[in-house]
């Protein structure tokens, strides 16, 4: 085989590599796509400026846990929107798979106390996986053909704010994620950090003392907040506080 051919395979084998592996991390922009869904087209993250998103992955239509997933998304959609929050969901199917899917939950599911079901987000079609691989959803040790589970908080400025990823088998806790969102924007609203399990209302962790004077007026007391140790200090937000600055009622 002449040298040049030979080079020219490598690198094709070298850029099959490369977008495998690739995986978008917090702090990255959201990588950007045009794509088809059962709603129009879109082109992510540019039309949703000044909004959070919710991009989440599936592994196929017609599946027992992702109709769960999709029922309680479908039925939290006006929660996520209060807090300027859309959804956009993905798997590796066809626009006609998907519709025929969402028309049959609509029509025929009942489950876990949701029936009729609409559901008004778009579900991108991603048959060729052109959006999964650039997101690092096609996890070949998982599936070589299936999306895991992925769910990418992007914010208002198209930046990836938290990544989870979950298996296969394992359906999403959708409590979390809404947790998660309005965490994320606490954190901003209020310049803090959120302590484990937290919840609206509970106290928030200020950020560290940048000083030794402020560490001990800190520990003397002077600033009305709570501290544990000099390194570890809370303040209280009310839960009214954190709703309001979110903007839900
Ligand atoms: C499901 O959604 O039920 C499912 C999809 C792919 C593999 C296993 C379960």
């Amino acid at each position: 085989m002449k040298k040049s051919l030979i080079i020219k395979k490598l690198r094709k084998m070298e850029e099959k590599i490369e977008q495998a592996v690739m995986m978008p991390r917090i702090g990255d922009p959201a990588p950007e796509f045009t794509a088809v869904t059962t709603q129009g087209e879109i082109t992510f993250p540019a039309d949703y400026k000044g909004e959070w998103v919710i991009l989440f992955s599936h592994p196929a239509d017609f599946t027992p846990v992702c109709t769960t997933e999709f029922m309680t998304f479908a039925s939290m959609e006006e929660q996520f929107a209060k807090a300027n929050c859309k959804l956009v969901g993905l798997s590796v199917d066809g626009l006609y798979s998907h519709i025929a899917w969402l028309r049959t939950i609509k029509e025929k599911i009942e489950y876990n106390g949701m029936k009729d079901v609409e559901v008004n987000f778009p579900l991108i079609e991603d048959i060729k996986m052109d959006v999964a691989k650039k997101y690092g959803m096609i996890q070949p040790g998982e599936d070589t053909t299936k999306a895991v589970r992925a769910v990418f908080f992007v914010d208002p400025g198209g930046i990836i704010r938290t990544i989870i990823y979950y298996p296969l088998s394992l359906g999403r806790n959708f409590d979390e994620l809404y947790r998660v969102l309005i965490a994320l924007q606490t954190a901003e609203n209020f310049a803090c950090a959120t302590p484990a399990d937290w919840r609206p209302g509970d106290d928030v962790i200020v950020p560290p003392a940048g000083s030794c004077g402020v560490a001990k007026d800190r520990m003397d007391g002077k600033e009305d907040i709570h501290c544990y140790d000099w390194f570890f200090c809370t303040k209280k937000v009310s839960k009214e506080d954190v709703l309001d600055a979110v903007k839900i009622d």
